[in-house]
């Protein structure tokens, strides 16, 4: 079995999915269900004996030992974080527990539990922490791309919380000889992105009627990769990678914000128009994020070169199927669209009209 963090989140919840599709080795999926997490994404799979869930705090080092004693899976692969820059800016005391301490306390159980282990299933146990590109800073508009070499210079709290993670993982590979893999990867998008996040939030505004609130001049760099190549990417370094390396994973299509909005508005013209007008007359322009990284950028070459992993889809065919799923999962955005969501719309958006 292997053992999967914050499987009820995007990336996580997407990999759970895309795996039991292609493997019939099971997941355990541990997950603290924050605001972030949702159950309803994995309901497909409800019924499925290949999947376990336990709801526990990857903080909490008693339940992390005793699930490893009790499922003894193979690899660990850590996807729960807390994720969001702006949320970060606002309250990034959750970031330091999640990040940099919730890390820190699995390394150490999966540290405790692999020197136990006998000596071929230690050779093959692997800890592949997932991590982001924001760790390496902002690039202007003629720097090259970030390499897995290029230096660290995390600006938001979110991405240092992150650098802190990738630091420990480094650091129990070196000293400890813990089998490890990191992967940084640029900005995803796709099915069941909570909509806190540009690509689902500019959706869910539009089809609302309300502003789609563009920071500062949308003239920000992101590098956009669909989930699904995410999830194909890290099961290659899950199954080939060599370990103690860092591998960049990233789509090939840096884009403007800006222009990711307008494409969403063209879609949605063209998918749901309006009665008159386009989405395009919904753009506002609103006050900047403190600290907004100007660009992001990967090269993924390593990745390509080592393992052969290229993605399988490009902007315009992911955007388009991520549009249509939203379409038509509006219910699933209903229902993660809670309370707390609706207050942090307000903390977020109310000071920068
Ligand atoms: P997400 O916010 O959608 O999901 C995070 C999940 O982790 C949620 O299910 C949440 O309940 C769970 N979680 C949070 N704190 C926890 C804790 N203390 N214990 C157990 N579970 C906890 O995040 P995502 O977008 O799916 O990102 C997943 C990972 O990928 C993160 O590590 C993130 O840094 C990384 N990443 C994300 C992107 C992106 O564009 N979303 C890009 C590159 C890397
Ligand atoms: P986001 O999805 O928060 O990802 P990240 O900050 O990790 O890259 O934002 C992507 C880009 O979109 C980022 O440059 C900030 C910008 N943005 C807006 O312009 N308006 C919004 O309402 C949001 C949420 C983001």
């Amino acid at each position: 079995m292997i053992l999967v963090t914050g499987g009820a989140g995007f990336i996580g919840a997407n990999f759970v999915l895309d795996w039991l599709e292609s493997s019939d080795e099971s997941v355990l999926n541990i997950d603290k269900l924050t605001y972030a997490g949702n159950l309803g994404t994995l309901k497909a799979l409800e019924h499925d004996a290949r999947l376990v869930f336990e709801r526990a705090d990857i903080c909490d080092r008693a339940a992390i030992d005793t699930l490893l004693a009790k499922h003894q899976p193979r690899a660990i692969l850590h996807f729960a974080a807390e994720s969001h820059v702006d949320r970060s800016i606002h309250g990034p005391a959750d970031f330091v527990q999640t990040n940099v301490v919730g890390t820190f306390t699995l390394l150490e159980a999966a540290r405790m539990h692999w020197i136990k282990l006998p000596e071929e299933q230690k050779q093959a146990f692997r800890f592949l922490h997932v991590s982001t590109d924001e760790v390496f800073g902002s690039l202007s508009s003629t720097d090259p791309q970030f390499a897995e070499t290029t230096p660290y210079a995390p600006n938001s709290p979110y991405a240092a919380t992150k650098a802190a993670s990738d630091h420990l993982v480094r650091a129990y590979h070196h000293t400890y000889g813990l089998p490890v893999l990191t992967t940084n990867c640029s900005n995803n998008y796709g099915p069941y992105q909570f909509p806190e996040k540009l690509i689902p939030l500019m959706i869910a505004n539009a089809l609302a009627g309300e502003p789609l609130p563009v920071y500062g001049d949308g003239q920000n760099v992101r590098d956009w990769l669909y989930v699904g190549d995410h999830c194909s990417a890290i099961r290659e370094v899950l199954a080939r990678g060599d370990v103690g390396e860092t591998y960049n994973v990233g789509g090939w299509n840096e884009k403007k914000n800006l222009d990711v909005v307008r494409t969403v508005c063209d879609l949605l013209d063209e998918l749901r128009p309006k009665s008159s007008g386009s989405y395009r007359d919904q753009i506002t322009y609103v006050k900047d994020r403190p600290g907004h990284d100007r660009r992001y950028a990967i090269d993924a070459r390593k990745l390509e070169r080592a393992l052969g992993w290229t993605p399988a889809e490009t902007f315009e065919t992911g955007i388009a199927k991520t549009v249509q799923w939203y379409l038509d999962n509006q219910q699933w955005v209903d229902g993660v669209a809670s309370g707390e969501y609706r207050k942090w719309v307000e903390t977020n958006y109310a000071q920068r009209a």
